[in-house]
Parts: structure tokens; C-alpha cells; sequence
């Protein structure tokens, strides 16, 4: 079965943002599942505001509609489906085994090879009642390791070969299915949340967090909630993180890679 057979694929040349023109579908009430690719952005959106820019043809950029009947306490949950659906499709079609750098980054010995970016509508209709809906997009180098100075990667890199886009995105599409399917039930997100543990290489590290209002967290990163949220044990105590940008610390509290 391909990917396509379970998710309502929408593919463009060229987008403004396959999140955003997802986002605006929501509102007009597409349904869950829906999916938008395009081969280039001309104002693609990262996390916390910042762009994200690819030449065409080079990344595989695409957004799911995502409609769970979760709160925001679970919301990191809808993150992690997407993108430990893109560690497994790395697995599958390249032989690459990315860790997840919490919150949303794949990374490969520190240098970042995607990103993903959640943005949810609770105002949007159209699914089950009480579901809220929620944009994932991913952004996966494929054959461009992003912007100089920002220490990304990408697969043509780690692997010596060109890889397909639609046999990423297929793979992606059917990673995803069932973690969607997880979403929707109490056990499927502890499992979802567990699998995220296992895979994530920012746990046990020393980090510094940023957080939204400017101020700052540095501790180890001791462990994930179980709705995805990072838990920073510092001086003064646990810290739980529900957004920030995390820095991962060498243990003599400088720096470490890029992403
Ligand atoms: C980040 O690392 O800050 C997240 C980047 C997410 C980029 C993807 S590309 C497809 C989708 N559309 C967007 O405008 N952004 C996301």
C-alpha cells in the first residue's frame, strides 16, 4: 500500500508556505490527513518566527492536517509523530538513523537535517468535537545541508547518492499512518511519548534552554513527559519546558554543533 492510499496528497510547484496554505484548507474544513507538498517555498516558515529557505527541488517540504482531540499539555505528541515518521522513512530509503534534538530537529552527530514546525488553529472546524486543528510541516535536506553557519546536513551527504523525494515522502506518509492512528488513543500517545524518549539525544545531555520571554534554563536534560514536554533538572529543582530553543552543552558547559 502507498502512502497515498491513506492520506489526500496535495502536490504544488511552489508554495508561499505548505504550512500556511495548509493552515488557511483547515479553516475551510479539510479533513484530517490532509497533506501539501511543493517542490519550493518563497517564504518558508521555521520555528520562533525565523525563515526557512531551500533552493527548489532540494528539500522534501511538506504539512499534514492533523485534527486530535488532545490538549495543549499532549500537543508536543503531534510533533513527535511527524517527526519520528521522518527518522523511520531516513531508515527506511537512505540507511540514515537520525536522533530527534528536542523539540522538533532531526540531527545526525549534531548537524540538523530536518526541522519540523506545529501550528495549531483552535478555531478551525471540521473534525471531532472537541479536536483542535494542528499544522505539522517537515523540512528534510535531501540534497542541501541549509544555510552556511547553520551546521546542517543533508542525506545526499551522509549517504554519497541522490535519493528519490517521492520515495521519502511515501515512506514518510507510511511511517506516519499509524502514529497518527497512536494519536488518538491514551495508550497510543504513552507509546508515542516512550518511543520519543528512546530516540531523542537530548536526554542526559547539560543544555541551555531559551526560552519564548527571553529568559534562560541550564541544566540536564533528565526526561520527557509524557505529552512530549522536556524536563530540565537544575540548581533549584526540575523545570518542565514547554517551548524554547534547546543548546546542547559539552559537559564543561560550552557549545555543541550546530542546529
Ligand atoms: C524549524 O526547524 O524551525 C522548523 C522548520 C520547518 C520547515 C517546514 S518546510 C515545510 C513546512 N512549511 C513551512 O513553511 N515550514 C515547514
Amino acid at each position: 500500500m502507498s502512502g497515498e492510499d491513506i492520506f489526500e496528497v496535495r502536490r504544488f510547484d511552489q508554495l508561499g508556505s505548505t504550512n500556511t496554505h495548509l493552515l488557511e484548507q483547515a479553516r475551510a474544513g479539510a479533513p484530517e490527513g490532509t497533506v501539501v507538498v511543493a517542490d519550493h517555498q518563497s517564504a518558508g516558515r521555521g520555528r520562533l518566527g525565523r525563515r526557512w529557505e531551500a533552493p527548489p527541488g532540494t528539500c522534501l517540504l511538506v504539512s499534514v492536517l492533523l485534527r486530535p482531540v488532545t490538549g495543549p499539555e499532549e500537543r508536543p505528541l503531534a510533533t513527535a509523530a511527524v517527526a519520528l515518521a521522518a527518522v523511520e522513512a531516513c531508515q527506511v530509503v537512505a540507511g540514515v538513523s537520525p536522533d530527534v534534538k528536542w523539540p522538533n530537529d532531526l540531527v545526525v552527530a549534531d548537524r540538523k537535517l530536518a526541522g519540523v514546525l506545529a501550528e495549531a488553529d483552535p478555531g478551525a472546524g471540521g473534525g471531532p468535537e472537541g479536536s483542535v486543528a494542528v499544522v505539522v510541516g517537515l523540512g528534510l535536506n535531501i540534497e542541501w545541508p541549509g544555510p552556511p553557519g547553520v551546521g546542517g546536513t543533508c542525506l545526499a551527504h551522509l549517504t554519497g547518492r541522490s535519493l528519490d523525494r517521492d520515495r521519502l515522502l511515501d515512506a514518510w506518509l507510511c511511517a506516519l499512518a499509524p502514529r497518527v492512528v497512536a494519536l488518538r488513543s491514551a495508550d497510543g500517545r504513552l507509546d508515542l511519548a516512550q518511543e520519543l524518549r528512546e530516540r531523542c539525544s537530548t536526554l542526559g545531555r547539560p543544555v541551555r534552554v531559551e526560552l519564548v520571554d527571553g529568559s534562560v534554563v541550564e541544566g540536564t536534560a533528565t526526561g520527557l513527559s509524557d505529552g512530549g514536554h522536556l524536563v530540565v533538572g537544575t540548581a533549584s529543582g526540575p523545570v518542565v519546558i514547554t517551548a524554547g530553543d534547546v543548546i546542547h552543552l559539552r559537559p564543561n558547559g560550552s557549545t555543541q554543533g550546530g542546529g
